[in-house]
């Protein structure tokens, strides 16, 4: 089969399109034949690490994951003898962040991972490219009590993470403040923001109010610039450490004195999310944002603008629909 292929930490370039062996699944795995698939900050992340953790997670010096991609769709080919919730010819999606390995045509993953029938409503292409975003926002935005008004501020909306967030909160009711460029303003009223903040006009944190909550999607305000825009009990979560990794620190040292406070989930995908995911998208209240599509052999193109960080929403890899 064709897989996107690296053996060292590196630049885009390290990225080759090469034939490898087809896997197998075990027993309680299922053998997935990816049509889409996408590019997000997490494969750049792994593929060029800036962080020591993902050294110590995944190789010191040279990488042990080769082949990256942690969303997905497709067809099931094959299935291990246990497997008995998904069967043969299945249209299914999810997410394998742990091991990755959907740039490639065929990818196994475990019967029990995050994997499940692909929503009717919803294309491969943007099945594909929903549950990345979906996950980071639900690991940042569920744990607030939606039985009372929530007001939150969403700061990097135009993102992956971020135009997840909107629609996720705004489908638990929360009144939402979107903060992205004067070109995504349309598109994030469409997902369902209340008021959009044009950043290239507007410093956000000047534009003083009371937030319940304020999620930093895209990580480049810090707790200390957005502390007075939170009421007392307020909370500012990021998408990144900040400098120094000062929100693992304002984690651990916020809540002493019953204030406003940082915190830093870990987001980890689960089964139980994606079923979650596929509910919420089949109520047609939750829209996939595709900026553009690329090839298998368009890796390189397709990193490089993942990485300019200014996509509007996903990347989406094609690769059935448009083998090359
Ligand atoms: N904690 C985790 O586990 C985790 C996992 C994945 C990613 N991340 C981090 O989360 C962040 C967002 O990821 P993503 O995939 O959503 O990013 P992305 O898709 O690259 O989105 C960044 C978005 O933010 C907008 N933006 C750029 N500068 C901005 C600014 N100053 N104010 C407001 N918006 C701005 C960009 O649009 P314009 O340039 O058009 O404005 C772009 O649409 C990244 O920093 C990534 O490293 C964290």
């Amino acid at each position: 089969m064709r897989a996107i292929f690296h053996t060292q930490y590196g630049p885009p370039e390290i990225l080759k399109l090469k034939e490898v062996p087809k896997p197998v699944p075990a027993e309680d795995e299922l053998l997935v034949k990816v049509h889409a698939t996408t590019v997000n900050r997490t494969d750049c992340g792994f593929r060029k690490p800036d962080y020591l953790i993902i050294r110590l997670f995944n190789g010191m010096f040279s990488p042990k994951i080769k082949i990256m991609g942690s969303e997905f769709s497709g067809t099931v080919e094959s299935i291990g003898k246990k497997v008995s919730s998904l069967k043969v010819g299945d249209e299914v999606f999810g997410l394998s962040t742990k091991n990755f390995g959907a740039h490639a045509e065929y990818l196994t993953i475990a019967e029990s991972g995050s994997i499940a029938v692909k929503p009717s409503n919803f294309s491969f292409e943007e099945a594909a490219a929903v549950c990345d975003g979906l996950m980071l926002a639900n690991a940042y935005l569920k744990d607030l009590d939606y039985t009372k008004p929530q007001k939150i501020l969403i700061n990097g909306a135009s993102g992956s993470i971020g135009t997840a967030g909107v629609q996720f909160a705004k489908y638990f009711g929360a009144n939402v403040t979107a903060v992205c460029n004067t070109k995504s303003m349309d598109l994030i009223r469409m997902l369902g923001a209340d008021k959009v903040i044009d950043y290239t006009q507007t410093d956000f944190t000047q534009d003083g109010n009371d937030y319940d909550f304020i999620f930093d999607a895209v990580g480049k305000s810090s707790f200390f610039k957005c502390k007075k825009l939170l009421k007392p009990k307020g909370v500012y979560v990021s998408t990144e450490f900040g400098f120094l990794a000062q929100n693992v620190f304002l984690t651990l040292l916020t809540p002493i004195g019953g204030g406003k406070r940082v915190k830093f989930p870990i987001a980890t995908d689960s089964k139980e999310d994606i079923l979650f995911f596929k509910q919420l998208i089949e109520s047609g209240k939750y829209r996939a944002v595709i900026d553009r599509h690329f090839t298998m052999s368009e890796i390189v193109q397709a990193t490089k603008y993942v990485e300019t960080g200014e996509k509007t929403g996903n990347v989406v890899i094609d690769v059935v629909n448009r083998g090359d």
